[in-house]
């Protein structure tokens, strides 16, 4: 029997920390590293969907069938394969990332949150078919308590946290980790927090630094991202025009860099975490 790859939330209960920017830098390492991703996009924004350019049928009528939350209505196991399509970047990126995506109207699989069991319906839905991957990547809507995280969490192993160096951000995160501790017995015994990812940094703002310490008294040194994502304008660029950061500019092509170390340190400390767990 060959592991499952381990299935990775990024989450942090706080908006534009650059959760779907973490998210899409992983799928796009781990490609460039060989590796085949399944990123399953549970925000209703659809920012990793249209980041990744997944190549979703125009046709609104299929379009409808095809979606994620069409899927989580009521999931036969492994179902979630008939919605994945490939990332439309091509080349190894089309080759080795599927998207599961996502649309507004996941939004609405929260009207169906009393059902018995109904939590666990995204893990359903993705048994066996991630058996085909060699990575499991979730990215999570910016809220804590909602049903969506809840789906995320429950077909998760562990979380990876982004967090700007600020206050709110900080103090999101903090509270990401009591929710983990909190709910583990009902929601996910498995769960653990791999680590924390400090992005948009900026080293010469004292108080980006005082942060960046605050944060590794949430997760320890060892769940400390030691790769620090900076903020660069160039970023959000990259991000309107939906291409892998490689392809772009010198800027790009250094935060392209950053986020293959950031890939390298996660499953290195990834894998250590489900040990210690196991
Ligand atoms: N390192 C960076 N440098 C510059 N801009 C960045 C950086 N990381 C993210 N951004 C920008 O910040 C914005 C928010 O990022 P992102 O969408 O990844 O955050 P998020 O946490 O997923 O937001 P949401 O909570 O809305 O899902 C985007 O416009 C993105 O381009
Ligand atoms: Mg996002």
């Amino acid at each position: 029997m060959t592991a499952l790859p381990p299935h990775v939330a990024i989450a942090n209960h706080k908006g534009g920390v650059g959760k779907t920017a973490l998210a899409h830098g992983l799928a796009v390492a781990a490609a460039e590293a060989g590796h085949r991703v399944l990123a399953i996009d549970m925000d209703p924004q659809a920012s990793l969907t249209r980041r990744l350019r997944a190549q979703i049928s125009p046709n609104p009528d299929e379009h409808l069938h095809a979606s994620l939350a069409h899927v989580l209505e009521r999931p036969a196991v492994g179902e979630i394969e008939r919605i994945l399509v490939p990332c439309g970047y091509g080349g190894i990126y089309s080759d080795r990332i599927r998207i599961a995506p996502s649309h507004l109207d996941l939004e609405l699989v929260v009207r169906s949150a009393a059902q018995a069991a109904s939590e666990r319906r995204l893990l359903r839905a993705i048994s066996g078919v991630v058996d085909d991957f060699d990575l499991v990547l979730i990215d999570c809507p910016p809220r804590l308590l909602c049903h969506l995280t809840d789906l995320a969490w429950t077909a998760s192993d562990v979380l990876l946290i982004p967090c700007e160096g600020e206050y709110e951000a900080v103090q999101a995160a903090r509270r990401v980790k009591e929710r983990v501790i909190a709910d583990r017995d009902t929601l996910n015994p498995k769960l653990e927090i791999a680590g924390m990812v400090v992005s948009r940094y900026r080293a010469n703002l004292t108080l980006h630094r005082q942060r960046a310490v605050e944060m590794e008294k949430i997760v320890g040194k060892e769940g400390m991202c030691p790769i620090r994502l900076p903020e660069y304008v160039s970023f959000k660029k990259a991000t309107e025009n939906a291409r892998p950061l490689a392809e772009l500019g010198s800027e790009e092509k250094q935060m392209a860099s950053l986020f293959r170390d950031v890939y390298k340190w996660s499953r290195d400390r990834i894998d250590t975490v489900m040990k210690e767990a196991a």
